[in-house]
């Protein structure tokens, strides 16, 4: 039988790559999304891969949506905690809103996350987490203390949860993007994009689909000795 999988933001940029690449590894995906309606409906009708509704931050959303997922698709077997946002600005500018709304979705979002399907992994003697961190939360990043924050904890949260779930065939390991062609980049200022190009090695920006090779590798079957590591795919532009 396929393993099921829940992809978080997983209806467009890294994230839609992300659930293309497990369904041609064989995996039955349900793809998660927070409002955009139009480009879910877009992805569901183009991939056939079913999108579900619900904020990562939110608790009880979480446990709510993935027993939606469990009691359409199965028990779910394997994670990817991509769903992120970024709410930039220096310090002395940054809102408490700002700081809360991004430690919310991008960390709170991976509690939640787990908390709903990983008690299931365990009792079933199998499962996979891939948690996308960044680059950002390995070196830092002016302008984001609350993203570097959110992100750097994520990878804390990565290796205590990769402890508890080792025992039982769990694997959770972190993935550290770093800078890609997607919607979040395209909000970088083009001025300051083309100083970040200028730091990447290979001279570019990575491609969505070059993140989402990264996760199903993580993802696999034989993938069991797996655990508790940060994979970066930044172009070497941070080598950690
Ligand atoms: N792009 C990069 O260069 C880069 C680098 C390092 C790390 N990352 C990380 O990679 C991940 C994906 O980034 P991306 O560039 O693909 O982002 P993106 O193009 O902005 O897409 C974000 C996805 O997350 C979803 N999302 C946002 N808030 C959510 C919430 N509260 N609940 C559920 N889903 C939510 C969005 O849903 P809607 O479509 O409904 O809005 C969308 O599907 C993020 O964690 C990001 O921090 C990205």
């Amino acid at each position: 039988m396929s393993r099921v999988a829940i992809v978080t933001g997983g209806t467009r940029g890294i994230g839609e790559a992300i659930s293309l690449a497990l369904r041609d590894a064989g995996m039955t995906v349900a793809a998660n999304y927070a409002g955009n309606e139009a480009k879910a409906k877009e992805f569901s009708d183009r991939t056939g891969i079913k999108a579900y509704r619900w904020d990562v931050g939110d608790h009880q959303a979480c446990l709510d949506g993935c027993a939606q997922v469990a009691s359409d698709l199965g028990p779910v077997d394997v994670l990817v905690n991509n769903a992120g946002i970024t709410r930039d600005g220096v310090l002395q500018k940054m809102s408490f809103d700002d700081w809360n709304e991004v430690i919310r979705v991008n960390l709170g979002g991976c509690f939640n996350m787990a908390k709903a399907v990983f008690p299931g992994m365990r009792e079933r003697g199998w499962g996979r987490i891939v948690n996308i961190g960044s680059i950002n939360g390995q070196a830092g990043q002016y302008g984001q203390v609350n993203y570097a924050a959110a992100k750097s904890g994520i990878h804390g949260f990565t290796k205590a949860l990769a402890q508890e779930g080792a025992k039982f065939g769990v694997t959770v390991n972190a993935l550290a993007p770093g800078y890609i062609d997607t919607d979040m980049v395209a909000a970088v200022p083009p001025q300051v994009l083309e100083k970040i190009v200028a730091k990447i090695p290979v001279g570019r920006l990575g491609h969505a689909e070059e993140i989402a090779r990264g996760v199903a590798f993580l993802c696999a079957e034989d993938g069991g000795f797996i655990t508790g590591s940060t994979l970066s795919l930044n172009g070497g532009q941070h080598m950690y």
